[in-house]
């Protein structure tokens, strides 16, 4: 997704029929199933951090307005989590989800082709057709006498299109076998080197202090606890803001951008446009503020979610039953 968006690959290039802001959202859709699949997964360990983190993660979700509670229940299987949870997660996790993801990458992959290839293809064969129907310094001799630059005969033959691109399969096919079969065995050995540690089984008595979302939600949690804001009588709740708000508004701009983006097609497939620098730069800013949260609440937040260094010690806590 940053690749995409810092080369300004969401953009369509001159080829007919291109829909790239398309393959951008099917991508946000694969984005989130991502995350879902994170977050089912988190759970099926069932020891007191997956609990605990998918307690804080479901409360979060439990803030939207209207149906908090009702995407909780559905999440759930019921309002607690416990065996109904589990099996909910688990036939998530390794059933619905994957076959969701692998019908809207076989879509992803599909427009690629429909979008007449990469953006970085595109610019390319642009590029390389505007050097060779340039008026090149050659004379060509034609019934008319000599006249300046090739023949569209020789032009013609230069923009080979044809000669430029090799079929999908099994040139591209191959080569996902092979990462994919790769990232399968690099993960099996570093599974096997690295035991993933598993901390006393789910135990729904004892709260940890402090309970923390899955890491990847921890920049989320971060704004949710500094966002409750007190206006007088009124409060206005942080899970609502950093849970729901926040990321329903960033997941609409970036539905939003492609469309948004009325950039020129020199920078279609061009890392750091001059033409995009501003947008580029907030959209790393925003990546960067992300990063720097998870690293804060990962490593930096210790009980009653107050702020620590690396080098100083938690206080003791009373465990709560
Ligand atoms: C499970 C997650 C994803 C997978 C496995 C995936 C896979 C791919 C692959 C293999 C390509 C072509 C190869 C390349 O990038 O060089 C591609 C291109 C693309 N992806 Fe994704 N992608 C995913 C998520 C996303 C997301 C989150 C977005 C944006 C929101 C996105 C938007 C795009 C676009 C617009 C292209 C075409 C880029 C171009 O023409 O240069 N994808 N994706």
């Amino acid at each position: 997704m940053v690749r995409v968006f810092l080369t300004g690959a969401y953009k369509n290039g001159a080829s007919v029929g291109s829909n790239r802001p398309l393959n951008w959202i099917i991508g946000m859709v694969l984005f989130i199933c991502t995350l879902l699949l994170s977050f089912t997964g988190y759970l099926l360990p069932w020891d007191q951090l997956a609990f605990w983190a998918i307690t804080v993660g479901t409360n979060i979700a439990s803030s939207a307005p209207f149906v908090g509670e009702q995407i909780r229940t559905f999440l759930l299987g019921g309002n607690v989590i416990d065996q109904n949870a589990l099996i909910r997660f688990y036939v998530l996790h390794v059933f619905f989800l994957p076959v969701i993801v692998l019908l809207v990458f076989s879509w992803h992959m599909w427009r690629i082709r429909k979008d007449g290839g990469l953006a970085v293809i595109d610019r390319e064969a642009r590029d390389q057709k505007a050097a060779e129907t340039a008026a090149v310094k050659s004379k060509t001799y034609s019934l008319l006498g000599i006249v300046g630059g090739s023949t569209v005969h020789v032009r013609a033959k230069a923009v080979d299109e044809e000669g430029n691109s090799v079929p999908s399969a099994p040139h591209l096919a191959r080569r996902i076998a092979i990462v994919s079969i790769a990232t399968v065995v690099v993960v099996l050995i570093l599974a096997i080197l690295f035991p993933a540690p598993l901390e006393e089984a789910a135990n729904p008595a004892v709260t940890p202090n402090p309970a923390k979302a899955p890491w990847y939600f921890l920049w989320l949690q971060e704004i949710v606890t500094d966002t409750t804001l007190h206006l007088g009588a009124f409060t206005i709740n942080g899970a609502l803001i950093g849970g729901v708000l926040l990321p329903g508004l960033l997941i609409g701009l970036a539905l939003w951008w492609p469309y948004r983006d009325k950039s020129g097609l020199e920078s279609v497939g061009v890392w750091f446009a001059p033409e995009r620098r501003r947008q580029n730069m907030v959209f790393l800013a925003l990546c960067l503020i992300i990063i720097i949260f998870t690293i804060i609440g990962t490593f930096l937040r210790g009980p009653y979610w107050n702020f620590y260094w690396p080098w100083e010690s938690w206080p003791s806590t009373p465990v709560r039953f």
